[in-house]
């Protein structure tokens, strides 16, 4: 069964965030000023249990997802993650199984989430240089554990890892040929994204862009590229090959290419909120639904509902929403895992 929404777009893919809680703080999600000791996290009680979890995706299967990502916060600060990973694996119908991670504690988790099922990986990863890593993670973590991490996820066979960079101009912009040049030849692909103006509290600036037009040309320069043209793109990035050797990079374009067009992603926040997009000012309480007794009818009955009225597309009228004086809070980035 597949259903559209009011933008005629498919719901194709469910983005999962398991824990609202991180183990770095970026400035541009988790600032460590807004999030001292004092923050009140999701309470344990409040998580979806694997049980619950499984039970929606069943539904969302049944009405055409099959591409589950898991998220967080940082997904793997939450315990026993390789068991729910094997629950959603043997999910028939979920074709695609990934999960996004800041790699800290990947060196320890790697040969359990590969013995899980895990299909894919993306670990973010700003830059090479540890100052700017630091900078950039809220003094949290270094760049040595998130390679090792990589490394272990190689050695327990994840052959093709996603590496997620966000560029920020005048932070990490000046370090964006280092790491073309450190994954040039592996089969992983590094994906630069422009920073974007989700949540309410990184006080994003459209001058903190680097269109990625501008980071093509950069890397054109010393490693000439050619665009990959894929049909059926449904996904965040546009992909290039290295001409003059193996390996693709992408690039995650919202700010100056939306993709809302093709946007067939629905998020589910830890504690069972529905978000019909990124930028989302409320969630459907999906997880009260369940926990008051809701059949399977009539939970697919309200994601159905949400769907089909969805017309949200936030990226490409982004700057007419900035510019309304006043605005809803937006969800925040670590609680729907971007
Ligand atoms: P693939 O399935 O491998 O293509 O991954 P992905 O790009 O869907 O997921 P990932 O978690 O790696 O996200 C990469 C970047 O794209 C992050 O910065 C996300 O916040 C951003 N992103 C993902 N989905 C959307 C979206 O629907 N809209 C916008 N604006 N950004 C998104
Ligand atoms: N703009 C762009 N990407 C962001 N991410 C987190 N916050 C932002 C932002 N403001 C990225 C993370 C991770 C992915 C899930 O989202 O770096 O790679
Ligand atoms: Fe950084 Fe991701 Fe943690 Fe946010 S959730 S602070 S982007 S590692
Ligand atoms: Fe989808 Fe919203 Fe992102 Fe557009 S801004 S691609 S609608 S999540």
């Amino acid at each position: 069964m597949s259903i559209t929404d009011a933008l005629n777009r498919p719901l194709r893919d469910l983005r999962i965030s398991l824990i609202d809680r991180c183990n770095c703080r970026c400035p541009y999600c988790m600032p460590s000023e807004g999030f001292h000791q004092a923050y009140q996290f999701l309470d344990k009680k409040e998580w979806l249990s694997f049980e619950e979890i499984v039970r929606l995706v069943r539904i969302f299967v049944s009405l055409g997802v099959t591409k589950l990502r898991l998220t967080g916060g940082e997904p793997l600060l939450r315990p026993d993650i390789d068991e729910l990973i094997r629950q959603l694996s043997a999910i028939k119908g979920v074709d695609d199984l990934a999960l996004t991670t800041n790699g800290f504690l990947l060196k320890e988790w790697a040969p359990r989430l590969k013995e899980a099922q895990l299909g894919r990986l993306t670990v973010s990863l700003d830059t090479l240089d540890e100052a700017i890593f630091r900078q950039m993670s809220g003094q949290q973590g270094s760049v040595k554990d998130v390679l090792h991490g990589i490394c272990a996820a190689e050695h327990a066979g994840f052959d093709s890892i996603k590496i997620n960079c966000v560029v920020q101009r005048g932070i990490n912009d000046h370090t964006i040929l280092d790491l073309v040049k450190y994954f040039y030849g592996t089969p992983h692909t590094v994906r630069f994204i422009e920073y974007m103006d989700v949540g309410n509290q990184n006080h994003w600036e459209n001058a903190q862009v680097v269109a990625s037009s501008e980071v093509i040309s950069l890397i054109d320069a010393q490693f000439p590229l050619q665009r990959l043209q894929i049909t059926q793109n449904r996904s965040t990035s546009e992909t290039y090959r290295f001409k003059e050797g193996k390996g693709e990079i992408g690039f995650i374009s919202s700010v100056t290419k939306a993709f809302c067009g093709t946007c067939s992603r629905l998020r589910l926040s830890a504690d069972g909120k529905m978000y019909p997009c990124l930028f989302a000012t409320h969630g459907m309480d999906l997880g009260a639904h369940l926990r008051g007794g809701a059949t399977d009818e009539f939970l697919s009955h309200l994601i159905r509902e949400l769907w089909i009225k969805r017309e949200d597309h936030y990226s490409e009228i982004r700057s007419s929403v900035r510019n309304t004086s006043k605005t809803s809070p937006k969800i925040e980035m670590f609680q729907i895992g971007g």
